[in-house]
Order: C-alpha cells, then structure tokens, then sequence
C-alpha cells in the first residue's frame, strides 16, 4: 500500500481566515492567481484575491484558463507568472483552474517544457509554493498528484501524475461552490462518485482508499440531488464538498479506472465536461466489472442505496443522472456515432487506468463498451 502526503487542509466557511497566515508561513510576497473568466467576477473570487493582497503582498490575477486546459495555455500561464516574477502559484476554480495552477508552479521554477511532465513521477522537486481553492465539488484536484491537460493535438487527455504537484495546502470553502449552475453540480457530483466507486473496485484499492470511497459514496448518495435543486443549502453543499474530497483521497490513493479512460476520448475530442463523459460511461463499464466482483459491488450497492445487491448501484446510479437532467447516451449527447470505433482504439492506449480495472478490456470490450453507453438503456 502507497499512501500519498496530504496537503494542508482547511475546511469550512471560515476557512478563508487562515489563508493570510498560510501565505505569509510560507514566504509568498508575489502571488500568481490563477483562475477561469466566470470564476473571476465571483465575490468569492474578490474576497481570496484581496486575502492575498494584505500585508503588502503583490497579486497578479491570470483569469484566462480554460476548460480542458492545453499544453499551450499552461506555458504561456507560466510566462505570464514568470514576467511577474510570482515566488507563489495560488489556483481557485474548478479542476481546470487548478489543474493548469499545479504545472505552473513547476514550471515558474523548472524551465522544461510542459509535455515532458506528461507520465507517471517526471515531475522534478517543487519549491515554489503552492496553494488551491476549489469552487466545484467534485475533481478534487486540491489533493491529489493529478494534472489532467488536453493533448490537442492527438485530440487525448495527457496525464502529469506526481506527489510533487500535490498542492502545500487547500482551502475547502464550501460558500464557494453554491454558486456552481446546476449541470456543473451534476457532472462535478457523478465525477466524484466516479472516482469513489472506481477507488473502490481498482486493482490498486487499500484500506483506506475502500474507507475515504464508501464515506464518499454515502455522502453523494444523501446530498447531490439536494444540492442541485436548492443551490443554497448550506448543508448539502457542505455534504457535496466533503464527498468530494473523501472520493479525492480515496482514488488519490489506489486510482481510478476505466471510466475515467472512457472519458479520455469523450473529453479529449468532442469536449464534454469531465464529470458528463464519466457519468455516460459509468453504466457499461461497471456492468462489464461486476461479473467476478459482486461483493465490492454489494458494498458499494449497500452505501449508495442500502440495499445490499450487486446488481442495485447501476439502476440506482442511472435514477439519479435522470433525476440530475443529464444525458442518458452518447447519442444524445450528440457524440457522433461514426467516431465510436477510432475512440475505441484511443482509449485502448490509456494502459494507466485500464490495466488496475477490476476486470481485463480488449480492444472488442472496448467497442462493445462504447456501443452500449452510445445507445443507452
Ligand atoms: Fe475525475
């Protein structure tokens, strides 16, 4: 069993008190904040950007991260950060913010190129601090050595995976998210309960990754619907924020699997939002696990409905996308259906995740896969 560092956590509506502390303990005098258009124009934004700013500390505010962050867009952050002379990365926003915030602190200090940070522990020692405020609930990339950027070239998610971008600390603000429209709850909800379940059935699974998963799991299980319907309920959100981040150590620490190589393609090349992609390959890949795991099936059917049968989580799960509002297909998520078969091929590629999932996936799994989520029930 590998268990990765944790970083600092701060969790609650108050939290944002210690930032000043935080940044000062670890020497930051010229900050590069980080973070998406939306995000930028949030009071929650303004609040943590003026937090920053005390104690004569200097910000520099880059608002311009995208979605599905590119190899191009972290370098030309990293240049912005370097013209500023930034001696600390603060990230705030959902896992695209904050993904893109990791790779420049590495890169502030190491002048490499991005892509050859891509692949497992190629990152070199990081120094420059580094510290991330999520506004979503869901890719918990405030505490995990993940760094998913976009290939856009091959049209693929490209992987930085290394303890050395997990982040000194995080500050979980659960008011921060309540503003998140109601498809980002949703898709950032499934993403996390993708990563539990997932954590929860990887070849890779520990004992504590099984208990930070099935906590996770009955967590999304009693408050994501809640939190979609009433975007101002406190506990809910606070529920969804904390599911997050219990799935986010969960699958930090064994992994997630072959959903998430599913999405790659989903993501990579048609865009979907991460959390969609997952939440339309969830059904068939975990149909394909459940012959030969139907105890982890069980608990995970268990901590999801309270019913203790392996074959209760999909329908449970499929109950929920619907009462969520999301796409119940590929098909109607308008992903072409002529691009199933070279998505098949890519995600045969993702040997990362494919070779800790429960059950083994051929290349004609793969298509078989694809066909299912495409037609849906
Ligand atoms: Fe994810």
């Amino acid at each position: 069993m590998n268990l990765f560092r944790m970083p600092e956590v701060y969790f609650g509506n108050e939290a944002a008190g210690n930032l000043g502390g935080v940044l000062e303990r670890r020497g930051a005098r010229r900050i590069f904040l980080a973070t998406g258009p939306h995000v930028a124009k949030s009071e929650g934004f303004a609040m943590i950007r003026d937090i920053a700013a005390q104690d004569g500390r200097e910000v520099a505010v880059f608002s311009d991260t995208t979605a599905d962050p590119s190899i191009l867009l972290v370098e030309a952050m990293t240049k912005a950060a370097r013209d500023f002379r930034a001696d600390c990365v603060l990230g705030i926003g959902g896992g695209s913010p904050l993904d893109a915030a990791k790779i420049v602190a590495v890169l502030l200090e190491h002048n490499v190129p991005a892509a050859s940070l891509v692949g497992t522990n190629l990152v070199p020692p990081r120094h420059i601090p580094l510290v991330l405020i999520p506004t979503t609930a869901g890719t918990a990339s405030e505490v995990t050595i993940y760094s998913i950027l976009t290939d856009t070239a091959a049209g693929m998610k490209a992987a930085v995976c290394s303890p050395e971008i997990i982040p000194d600390a995080a500050f979980l603000i659960p008011a921060l998210t309540h503003s998140m429209p109601a498809s980002v709850t949703a898709a950032t909800g499934i993403d996390a309960l993708c990563h539990a379940t997932e954590a929860y059935t990887s070849k890779r699974r520990n004992p504590y990754s099984d208990v930070m998963a099935l906590k996770a799991v009955r967590l999304i299980s009693e408050n994501l619907l809640t939190a979609q319907r009433e975007p101002h309920n406190a506990r809910a959100r606070e529920a969804m924020l904390m599911a997050s981040f219990f799935a986010g150590l969960s699958f930090n620490n064994s992994s997630t699997t072959a959903v998430h190589a599913f999405a790659y393609p989903l993501g990579g090349a048609h865009h979907l939002p991460h959390g969609l992609a997952n939440s339309l390959m969830f059904a068939a890949v975990f149909r394909h696990n459940t012959p030969g795991h139907e105890e982890r099936m069980a608990d995970l059917a268990e901590a999801f409905t309270g019913v203790r049968d392996p074959h209760a989580l999909i329908p449970a799960v499929n109950a929920l996308r619907r009462d969520l509002g999301m796409p119940m297909s590929l098909r109607e998520a308008l992903v072409p259906e002529s691009d199933l078969e070279r998505m098949a091929e890519n995600v045969m590629t993702v040997t990362r995740l494919l070779s800790v999932n429960a059950n083994p996936i051929t290349l004609p799994d793969a298509r078989r896969i694809f066909r299912e989520a495409y037609d849906g029930e």
